[in-house]
């Protein structure tokens, strides 16, 4: 991907969950960032003031709702706001890791559809658009009444893969039944064959590796998740398909949530190598970690950045 050339009245502005990103985009999309104070009160309150004029502009700002994602998820309201009452022309919410993804329905009775109840706030703070990346459930693209460009890392994860592991006997696994297709569209561009790790989950924050469906004997298996968190899921498949032969397992996953000791649960298990994206920032720990590596979405963000301010297709990235 070649970086942008031209810009059209567009304005890049970011919040503090993922700087190291945004500078990315930003140098990608050859612009400075808007001049903006994003700061705390003593209380914690968000401050938000933008110190230039924005009125008439093409908006992007860039946050990720990540941990902590409440903080995340109020600056970004509050600086799509101050951009709605600055008089800007259009605010595009740049989401990279759209964080409550997971509550994306009713669990029980009783309990809140929190992706929903996101998905209005930002709405109704004044986004006009909203870009993001391998949303945990396509459907919550419909949760907006906005449009809303769902981006996919599988061809950032294809040249990764291409670059590190070659293309022989390589066999794509689903960590569990719900991800099957992010793992077929993964497999199919490899020209891999397709495994599926079969999951029961007994208890809420437990998961349970039950059996595999593929013959998984003397292949490099390249497991493939929207998100890692505790860790659990991924570190006990790869454990399952050694169990049954695999000759190594690599995984894949988008957003490195990566809470409590899933660095450390990562770094004693059987992975190979855990390949995220820079759509959460990294903390030293992961940083640090001999078998996690980072491969950037920076380009991918800022080309459909400028293809959204540009008013061309942004699918045709994924032709
Ligand atoms: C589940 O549906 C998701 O795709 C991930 O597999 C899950 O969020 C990973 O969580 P953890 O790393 O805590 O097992």
């Amino acid at each position: 991907m070649s970086e942008a050339n031209g810009t059209h009245g567009m304005k890049l502005l970011a919040g503090n969950s993922n700087r190291p990103l945004a500078e990315a985009i930003a140098q990608y999309l050859k612009l400075p960032f808007t001049k903006a104070v994003v700061r705390r009160f003593a209380d914690m309150e968000v401050f938000v003031e933008v110190q230039e004029n924005v009125r008439g502009e093409d908006m992007f700002v860039i946050q990720s709702t990540s941990y902590p994602a409440n903080d995340n998820l109020m600056e970004l309201l509050i600086i799509i706001d101050a951009l709605k009452r600055a008089s800007a022309r259009r605010i595009t919410a740049v989401i990279p890791y759209f964080g409550y993804a997971r509550q994306d329905r009713k669990v029980g009775s009783r309990t809140p559809i929190s992706a929903k109840l996101v998905a209005n706030l930002i709405t109704e703070a004044g986004a006009h658009r909203v870009l993001t990346v391998d949303l945990h459930a396509g459907q919550i693209q419909g949760f907006f009444d906005i449009p809303t460009d769902n981006l996919y890392a599988v061809p950032v994860m294809v040249k990764d893969i291409q670059d590190y592991l070659g293309s022989n006997n390589l066999m794509v696994v689903s960590p569990d039944v719900g991800g099957v297709v992010r793992a077929r569209a993964l497999a199919k561009r490899l020209g891999a064959d397709l495994a599926i790790v079969d999951k029961r989950r007994e208890r809420a924050g437990e998961s349970e590796v039950m059996n595999i469906i593929g013959d998984v004997k003397g292949r490099v298996c390249l497991l493939v998740d929207d998100i890692v968190d505790s860790g659990g899921t991924i570190c006990n498949a790869a454990e399952a398909l050694i169990e049954q032969g695999a000759k190594e397992v690599c995984a894949y996953a988008t957003h490195g949530v990566l809470s409590g000791g899933a660095v450390a649960r990562i770094q004693n298990s059987k992975l190979k190598s855990m390949v995220i994206t820079d759509s959460i920032s990294a903390t030293n720990e992961v940083l640090k970690c001999s078998n996690i590596r980072r491969i950037s979405i920076a380009p991918l963000i800022g080309e459909a950045i400028h293809r959204i301010n540009s008013e061309e297709s942004v699918s045709s990235l994924f032709d």
